[in-house]
């Protein structure tokens, strides 16, 4: 298949990730256009947009994903459908639902999930997953080629071991940052102070505190709520804190190294970040000096 003869239409392409993959594919030399709800879409419709395009991407907000699918999916027989949702289980099996409903349309589905946000300056080291596919085979080895051409990283991973991966990935991660942030900012003290004291192994955390409370909170609310393996990953997180919270207001010094130790085997297995670590520490320092 050749990218570029295709017609290439985005439903969500006004802005964020949707807005980067017109970008993207207009960059070379496709005609990709968009929808959205607002008086700027290219379109009076998202199935207007399916019917006219040979390629229908779907990078509406996680919560709007399903409603959209079912919009669009009339118009997409022998069509092919794209959806670049950061969780994946619950659309996947909107989507086999739906094969069962319309059996008379027989679109070519191909689920990805890129990890960067429409900030990226280039694709070099960039990852994208690809999770499920059902007939565009032709289309997914078309897109690996193009992303792998432009430097990106490209990786299989099949659907529920994603959702799996991204509770602790994405989902773990970013409940550590909200409830860390939630407690510097109930804590009240002056930020300037707070950073004076904060050499760099303390500075990065405030750093990404920072970017992430800052961001959009959508996607994270969405990520949090709609992956149903997060809600297993930050249960055991309450267990862990109410442990350890235990553990130090009894003052069991014993305890408390026996909580550390017993993870270390794990935490073994990637001894190799400890030099990634410092490389970022000594970074961070140089970044913090020049200014
Ligand atoms: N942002 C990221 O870093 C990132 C990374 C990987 C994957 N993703 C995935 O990409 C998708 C979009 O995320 P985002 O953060 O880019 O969202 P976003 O910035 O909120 O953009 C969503 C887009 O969808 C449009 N939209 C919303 N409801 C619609 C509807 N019913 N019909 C047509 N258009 C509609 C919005 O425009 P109007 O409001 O004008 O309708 C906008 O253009 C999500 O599924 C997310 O999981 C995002």
């Amino acid at each position: 298949m050749e990218l570029i003869k295709q017609k290439i239409g985005v439903v969500g392409g006004s802005q964020g990730l949707g807005s980067w993959i017109v970008k993207y594919f207009r960059s070379k030399g496709a005609d990709a256009r968009f929808s959205s709800r607002k008086e700027n879409s290219e379109f009076d419709s998202n199935l207007q947009l399916a019917d006219w395009a040979d390629i229908v991407v779907l990078a509406v907000p996680i919560s709007a994903m399903a409603n959209v699918m079912e919009e669009v999916f009339p118009a997409l027989d022998d069509k092919y459908l794209i959806d670049v949702c950061s969780v994946k289980k619950f659309v996947i099996e909107k989507y086999l639902q739906l094969r069962q409903v319309y059996t008379e349309v027989l679109p070519k589905y191909c689920s990805i999930h890129p990890m960067f946000s429409h900030r990226i300056k280039s694709f070099d080291g960039n990852v994208v997953l690809f999770n499920h596919n059902d007939g565009a085979e032709d289309l997914e080895d078309a897109l690996k080629k193009c992303f792998l051409e432009d430097g990106g990283v490209v990786k299989d991973v099949q659907y529920i071991k994603h959702d799996k991966l991204m509770g602790l990935v994405q989902g773990l991660n970013h409940f550590n940052v909200f409830v860390s942030a939630k407690t510097m900012a109930r804590f009240d003290e002056d930020f300037e102070d707070i950073k004076s004291v904060a050499s760099p192994p303390y500075r990065i955390f405030i750093v990404f505190y920072t970017r992430y409370v800052l961001q959009n909170p959508l996607l994270y609310a969405d990520i949090q709520m709609r992956n149903e393996y997060v809600y297993e990953v930050v249960r055991i997180f309450r267990d862990e804190m109410n442990r350890l919270f235990d553990i130090i207001q009894t003052r069991d010094r014993d305890q408390f190294m026996e909580y550390i130790m017993e993870m270390q085997g794990f935490f073994g297995q990637n001894e190799g970040d400890i030099e990634l670590s410092s490389h970022l520490m000594q970074k961070l320092s140089q970044k913090l000096e020049e200014k």
